[in-house]
């Protein structure tokens, strides 16, 4: 691994993490929400969060169309990967890494609203809010940051760093592809 920008520490992460856990333990009170982990770049974030909620959870897991495969001109992302098809009547709420274009969001809430869930709300560890095309609400939020590409705590370039324990920005001599 190369030496690279911390843009926010572990610590930092931990404690926000640790909040958002008990927003949602509140927010939920007595209920058994459904946690949906969007695969890859979600998994330790959410594996973070579901210990320190409360309350008793589900745990499934989605993926999407990987970054690359978008193209602007579909301006859409396909679900590769679903482990349960029907929220029918349960409370949902979706585990993102990073909100960055809002493409591969959009397309996963469209999927999950038509098997009709009781609730539904969007929780994201990072947020890339100038690098939106598609709007979207975010219930729970972790950190905003600049448009810059950021790698660990689960997020990878070319499938790589995703084990940092902390979130970097990657050097851009290292991004070789143009990303969208
Ligand atoms: P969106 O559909 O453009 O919002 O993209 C969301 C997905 O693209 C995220 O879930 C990430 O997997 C990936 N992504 C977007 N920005 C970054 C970044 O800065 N680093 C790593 N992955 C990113
Ligand atoms: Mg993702």
């Amino acid at each position: 691994m190369s030496p690279m920008r911390t843009l926010i520490s572990e610590p930092e992460i931990k404690d926000r993490v640790r909040q958002i856990g008990a927003e949602i333990s509140e927010d939920y009170n007595a209920r058994t929400p459904t946690l949906v982990c969007v695969l890859k770049g979600a998994l330790i974030f959410f594996a973070d969060l579901i210990r320190v909620i409360t309350l008793d959870v589900n745990c499934e897991f989605v993926q999407t169309s990987s970054y690359h495969d978008k193209t602007l001109s579909s301006g859409e992302a396909k679900l590769v990967f679903n482990s349960k098809l029907n929220f029918k009547n349960i409370d949902v709420i979706i585990i993102e890494d990073i909100i960055d274009t809002g493409i591969s969001l959009t397309s996963l809430i469209a999927e999950i609203q038509r098997t009709i869930p009781a609730s539904l709300k969007v929780c994201s560890l990072l947020n890339k809010p100038s690098r939106r095309i598609k709007p979207v609400q975010i219930d729970y939020l972790g950190f905003e940051i600049e448009n810059h590409f950021v790698v660990g705590y689960g997020l990878d370039h070319a499938q790589k760093y995703r084990n940092l324990p902390y979130i970097a920005i990657l050097d851009p001599n290292e991004i070789r592809e143009q990303i969208i």
